[in-house]
């Protein structure tokens, strides 16, 4: 089977409204629901917590490092179960049939095993576009969060997709925040010397962790491109592979 896989990561900033907490962005999944549906390629979404898990997540103190502390767990996985429960609901009313689960049980050691290959192209071949998203997952030192951008970098070890998309509440990474000019066309390596924002809720690292991972997956040999969500043009184009954000180049390029 030739390659065609698209993996697109929803970050929260594109599905809630990420300085508001517990807020859900209706209007911006609609649009979402849409574009994929337009797509009709082979496709798997992770999606980010935005001002869901992130908001409990920092309340309570919980963070990618393992915790023992698990009174607060149910908190943020009840938060994550109800904003993947929306996606679920508002793609299937815009034909756009999910396969979703939480990432607690894809994972074994901090690994995905192989056997969840078969499982998820299987869906796709059901015409089905699995979903999963960040979450808290259990280690043996305890509850720790994973986030929906490790997620992504696992799979793409698991699959080799074609292309990888983030889709943002931003056009792209920006050399300085505060210039709508400076849009960074182009990460080679990490040292393009970026400013980075700091956004209220999260715990897992923000755009730096981004970077980070986006090169990560580039030197898989994937194609990696980080870009504007909330406009629904610019990520039709992203997700058939026209240049529109932030593209990231690895070594074997
Ligand atoms: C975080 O996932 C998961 C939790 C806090 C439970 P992400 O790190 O992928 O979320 P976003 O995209 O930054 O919101």
């Amino acid at each position: 089977m030739v390659n065609k896989l698209t993996i697109l990561k929803l970050g929260g900033s594109v599905i809630t409204k990420k300085s508001k907490a517990l807020t859900f962005n209706r209007n911006s999944v609609e649009k979402l629901s849409k574009v994929i549906k337009k797509f009709n390629e082979p496709l798997i979404i992770v999606h980010g917590a935005g001002s869901f898990g992130h908001y409990y997540a920092k309340r309570y103190g919980i963070s990618s490092k393992p915790t023992r502390s698990t009174k607060h767990v149910v908190k943020i996985r009840d938060s994550m179960q109800s904003l993947n429960r929306k996606l679920v609901e508002i793609f299937h009313q815009n034909g756009v049939d999910t396969f979703s689960f939480s990432p607690i049980y894809m994972y074994h050691n901090r690994k995905i095993p192989n056997i969840w290959k078969n499982t998820l192209q299987k869906s796709i071949s059901f015409d089905l576009v699995p979903m999963t998203f960040g979450d808290v997952l259990l280690g043996n030192n305890g509850f720790y969060i994973h986030s929906g951008d490790l997620i992504v970098y696992d799979l793409c070890k698991l699959l080799n997709p074609k292309r990888v998309i983030f889709a943002s509440n931003i056009d792209g990474i920006y050399q300085n925040l505060d210039d709508n000019s400076s849009l960074v066309p182009i990460i080679k390596n990490n040292k393009n010397n970026l400013k980075f924002s700091k956004i209220n809720y999260d715990v897992t690292g923000g755009i730096k962790t981004k970077i980070t991972q986006s090169l990560k997956i580039a030197n898989l040999g994937i194609e990696v491109q980080i870009t504007n969500g909330l406009n629904s043009k610019n990520l039709i184009k992203a997700l058939k592979g026209e240049h529109i954000g932030t593209l990231f180049i690895g070594d074997k390029h």
